[in-house]
């Protein structure tokens, strides 16, 4: 009653998380619509602060359904900011990077794929020394590849180990949602 929520566009594409994420609210997001205070569902409110972003289930849900004017995420992760930074100012970069790995690992046999998935685990360690975090700069492009598409690497029934690149995952074909 009362409500502005936008009409939900069906034919559409709507953006939505792009990483696999530890806590991620994808499953919970019905139910937690019903928690939402009455002002942002009469769009009342303008301003959209999520401290704790990580996948961004509920960001993605609240941005698309309200009539925001301003939004602003956050995450004590920097290596997730990394990548929303990338997402932000260099997509198409960023896209065409994860698809140059992604043809590099397709026409792999299984046992290459493995290396080449420890290649790209090791360049995206041995960055991290020399990643500055705080300022953008276009070499994060790269990074942002790396983590995102990291577990697209990884070849099934591979044995996850503990510096494996955490917690990210673009499935490939899965772009386009960026
Ligand atoms: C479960 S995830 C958030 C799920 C998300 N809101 C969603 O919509 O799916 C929790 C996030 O909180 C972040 N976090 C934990 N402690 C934090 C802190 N003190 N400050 C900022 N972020 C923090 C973690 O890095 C993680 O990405």
């Amino acid at each position: 009653m009362g409500s502005k929520k936008l009409p939900v566009d069906n034919t559409a594409k709507q953006a939505r998380p792009f990483l696999k994420w530890a806590g991620g609210k994808r499953q919970l997001l019905e139910q937690l619509d019903t928690y939402f205070p009455d002002e942002l569902r009469a769009g009342q409110l303008e301003r959209y602060v999520e401290p704790f972003v990580g996948s961004g289930a509920v960001f993605f849900r609240v941005v698309q359904s309200y009539p925001l004017q301003e939004c602003l995420i956050a995450d004590i992760n920097a290596e997730l900011i990394l990548v929303y930074r990338v997402v932000k100012q260099d997509v198409e970069g960023l896209i065409a990077k994860l698809r140059e790995i992604e043809d590099q690992y397709l026409l792999l046999d299984e046992a290459n794929r493995r290396e080449f998935y420890y290649r790209v685990r090791r360049r995206y360690n041995e960055q991290r020394r020399i990643t500055q975090f705080n300022t953008y700069e276009p070499g994060w492009t790269d990074r942002a590849a790396y983590m995102s598409g990291g577990q697209v690497q990884e070849p099934k029934n591979f044995e996850r180990r503990k510096s494996a690149p955490r917690g990210a995952a673009i499935e490939p074909g899965d772009h386009s949602v960026l």
